[in-house]
């Protein structure tokens, strides 16, 4: 059967363009009610304006769905719950919510500034907890929520000239591994898409005989089914692009027992290193805890 979403509402932030966009007009085809959030700024976050968001709106409405434009940023605690308070006073409540706004402000770490670090972190990270954090009540009084963040390639193993966007995008994992404990008894679940896209975003930065193979609607059935009713899936990061779609895990190395309750010295931490980082048979952990059960279980403690 066909995944819809009638009867539910969604919110995807900077859905103005590119892959916000795309997931917007995904979920409004399929049935959802949805607010189209966009500053309408430019890539650096600079300006605004109401055209972007109005015209998927518009896109939207064409095609016979069902949207409204808000046009507030997500980067400040007030304007977020404004994008939240849309959703409610318009259609009465949040299902869904798609963080997906997001700005560049590329410089290598030497000759960054510290506003740039902190205007990409505001968007990215804080622009991602405001809007959840005015959401998660609804959505746990509801006893329902589909909550998707929008991690990067550049975060999870690095991009040269991007520590603060890389830093700002790995921030948001942390952020949903812990919030997808406190999500799962309510049925709010709480995933990642790692998307790679051809949008205004990236356009200069890839080669074009690539990146002409990057339409943003190959990412959008990935999100488009971590927020599926029936998908049960929490605390997942998916990569996703031209196609291609695969599973993102932190794992840890097996490990070794150092020491034998005497001191361990860091000649010892050298001359084991290639049993330390020997992943061969890593696991991932659903749960903090869980590794100190593995270390308990490793050390015999
Ligand atoms: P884009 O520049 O086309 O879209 C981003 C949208 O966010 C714009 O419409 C912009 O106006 C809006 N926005 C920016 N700041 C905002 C704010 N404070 N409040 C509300 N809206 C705001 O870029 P793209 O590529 O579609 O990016 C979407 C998301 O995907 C971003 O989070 C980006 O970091 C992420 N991403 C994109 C990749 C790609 O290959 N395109 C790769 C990895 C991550």
């Amino acid at each position: 059967m066909d995944i819809r979403y009638d009867g539910r509402v969604a919110i995807v932030t900077g859905a103005g363009t590119g892959l916000g966009r795309s997931h917007a007009l995904f979920l409004a085809a399929r049935g959802a009610k949805v607010v189209v959030n966009d500053l309408g700024g430019a890539v650096d976050g600079r300006g605004g304006s109401a055209k972007a968001a109005d015209t998927v709106v518009a896109e939207i409405k064409a095609a016979g769905g069902e949207a409204v434009a808000n046009y507030d940023s997500v980067d400040q605690p007030d304007s977020a719950a404004a994008i939240i308070a849309t959703a409610i006073d318009q259609y009465g409540t949040i299902d869904i919510l798609i963080n997906n706004a997001g700005i560049l402000r590329d410089k290598t770490f030497a000759k960054v500034t510290m506003e740039d670090f902190e205007a990409v972190m505001r968007v990215h990270l804080m622009g991602s907890v405001y809007c959840t954090h005015a959401a998660w009540p609804v959505m746990a009084e509801n006893g329902y929520g589909r909550v998707v963040l929008t991690t990067s390639a550049a975060g999870l193993y690095g991009n040269f000239g991007q520590t603060n966007y890389a830093a700002a995008k790995l921030a948001l994992v942390g952020f949903m591994n812990a919030l997808k404990l406190e999500g799962q008894k309510n049925n709010v679940l709480v995933n990642t898409i790692a998307p790679i896209a051809k949008t205004r975003m990236t356009e200069s930065l890839m080669p074009d005989d690539f990146s002409k193979h990057l339409d943003p609607e190959l990412v959008t059935p990935a999100v488009a089914w971590l927020v599926a009713e029936e998908c049960q899936r929490t605390g997942d990061i998916i990569s996703a692009g031209a196609g291609y779609y695969a599973l993102v895990k932190v794992e840890e190395a097996k490990g070794v027992a150092l020491g034998d309750g005497e001191p361990v010295t860091p000649e010892m931490i050298r001359d084991n290193y290639d049993a330390i980082a020997d992943m061969s048979a890593a696991t991932p952990f659903l749960h903090a805890n869980d590794l100190l059960a593995k270390v308990g279980k490793l050390l015999d403690i």
